[in-house]
């Protein structure tokens, strides 16, 4: 008898899955109370009360498999989400990725050592991580996260994570979400349980990835290749005069600094190093605002908010990183790039529309990352946050009239981040130099373009990444994965 996890067991194709899979041993996990389920199912040996989106879950999880002396798992089938339908204001960013992101993560960091031989992960993703999703663009953009997330995971531990990927089914979760019902004949969709077979299925099947459904096949390579986004029309050009960068002290952020400078603007420079901020402000103390903030800080993000009106272009250009396999990283580490490479980004540019403080045909640009196309082992989460930042960024495209939206894939650049995360031997005179990226931005901008993979070599890169990703994802192995794991034991050795 195997043993089988299921987040979200207590509704939709969590609850089928748990029926399917009666017959094995099980642990479900649920936010309800036992006293609200169905009993004929659940029961005080198999349920585990646990919310997601609270901290302290992953303890009752393990205290739950520790007094049941469950110390080895066969399947884990990571299920549970929620979603939101309507404009961005109505998006409660905090739950939807601490319960569809930061836990599947979380729950990764803590279990993946407790699978048997054999035993693997299963994601329930969606289509729309390959979409733009103007009505759900945070719920969209945390799938397209986990998704990243367990691509580049499934690299560093073989044969152990699968994604499923789901078109609509109907299920609660949409009236849950505030989905107008009769817009979308909810009722239409596939059954719960019809495809909670398929889901079985496919994880019967044991590829790294697969998609139910041939329409759903379709419209998740439509997605991925691009398809879905040729009609974005451009929003009015204006004249540009002010500019906010945040990871303004370093790296790409000073570069944009000084570009932007040297074309005139004035310049509010947001990072958390106030003496790189003061050394900037120094020579330009006129045209440079300097905002010493840390990005994984609430009040600093309302503060950022506080000071900011009447910018024409906001650049997320702050990131930072945690390489090395993945279980062995530390997890706080890895929540802190997401806090600040993904969640700092949602809030502020909510925060930024909602008061309306990028003006009309000003520009919104995200500085995501070559992993995006080419998947980034030994980096999972970083490449987690930007895949997430990439996917909200389409649908922004999609949704803003006035403003234009910028995505930026940056490869190898040659900057103090590049220095601090790449493997030793890896040969920094190949990197682009900041400021030539700098420069490729603002060009950008000016000409509103949607997306910018910086040279032509990367550009290549991308398209095989996108169109044969086994090629690149073997090379990302070699020439950094393996060198980054190298790197490690050496260190944790001495
Ligand atoms: N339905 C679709 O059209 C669709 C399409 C593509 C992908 N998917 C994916 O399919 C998966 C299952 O969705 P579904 O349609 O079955 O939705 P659902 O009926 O709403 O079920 C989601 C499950 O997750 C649980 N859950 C939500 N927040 C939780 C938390 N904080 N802690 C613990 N459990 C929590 C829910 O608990 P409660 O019972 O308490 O609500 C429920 O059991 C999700 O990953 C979803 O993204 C669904």
């Amino acid at each position: 008898m195997n043993t089988i996890l299921i987040t979200g067991a207590t509704s939709g194709l969590g609850l089928e899955l748990a029926k399917l899979y009666k017959s094995e041993k099980l642990v479900l996990i649920g936010r309800k109370s036992l006293s609200e389920l169905d009993a004929s199912i659940f029961n005080l040996d198999n349920y585990c009360q646990a919310d997601l989106s609270q901290d302290g879950f992953i303890e009752s999880i393990l205290d739950f498999l520790n007094k049941r002396d469950i110390n080895k798992l066969d399947l884990i089938i990571q299920n549970a989400a929620i979603g939101y339908f309507g404009n961005l204001n109505q998006s409660n960013i905090d739950a939807l990725l601490k319960t569809n992101l930061y836990a599947p993560i979380e729950i990764s960091h803590a279990l993946l050592a407790k699978l048997s031989q054999a035993g693997k992960i299963v994601f329930i993703n969606s289509i729309s991580a390959n979409f733009p999703a103007p009505e759900y663009s945070v719920y969209a953009a945390t799938k397209a996260a986990l998704a990243a997330f367990a691509r580049n995971i499934a690299l560093e531990e073989r044969k152990k994570i699968q994604t499923i990927y789901l078109g609509a089914v109907n299920t609660g979760m949409h009236q849950k979400s505030g989905v107008p019902v009769d817009r979308f004949k909810i009722e239409n969709f596939p059954s719960a349980s019809k495809t909670a077979q398929q889901v079985q299925k496919a994880i019967n099947k044991n590829q790294k990835e697969s998609t139910i459904g041939f329409l759903n096949k379709l419209s998740r390579k439509a997605g991925k290749y691009g398809l879905l986004d040729i009609l974005n029309k451009k929003p009015v050009n204006s004249k540009k005069r002010v500019c906010a960068i945040t990871g303004a002290a370093s790296g790409i952020g000073k570069a944009l600094v000084n570009e932007y400078l040297a074309k005139g603007f004035q310049i509010i420079a947001i990072d958390r190093d106030s003496l790189a901020l003061a050394e900037l402000v120094k020579n330009e103390p006129v045209k440079i605002k300097s905002l010493v903030s840390d990005l994984a800080s609430d009040n600093d993000l309302e503060k950022i908010l506080a000071s900011l009106y009447n910018i024409d272009i906001f650049i997320h250009s702050a990131r930072i990183s945690a390489v090395g396999r993945f279980i062995e990283t530390d997890l706080e580490k890895q929540k802190t790039v997401l806090n600040i490479n993904l969640r700092a980004v949602l809030i502020l540019t909510k925060a930024l529309l909602a008061e309306q403080k990028i003006s009309k045909g000003g520009s919104l640009v995200f500085v995501s990352s070559l992993s995006h196309q080419a998947s980034y082992p030994g980096a999972a989460v970083y490449a987690a946050s930007k895949d997430g930042i990439s996917s909200f960024a389409r649908s922004l495209r999609k949704s803003l009239k006035d403003i234009h939206v910028l995505t930026v894939y940056p490869g190898p650049t040659k900057t103090p981040h590049a220095a601090k995360y790449s493997p030793e031997n890896s040969n920094e005179n190949k990197r682009m130099p900041p400021e030539i990226l700098a420069k490729k931005i603002f060009n950008s901008v000016k000409r509103q373009k949607s997306s910018l993979v910086p040279s032509f070599m990367l550009q290549v890169f991308a398209r095989a990444g996108t169109y044969f990703p086994y090629f690149t994802e073997q090379l990302m192995l070699k020439t950094l994965y393996k060198k980054i794991e190298k790197q490690n034991s050496e260190a944790s050795s001495q």
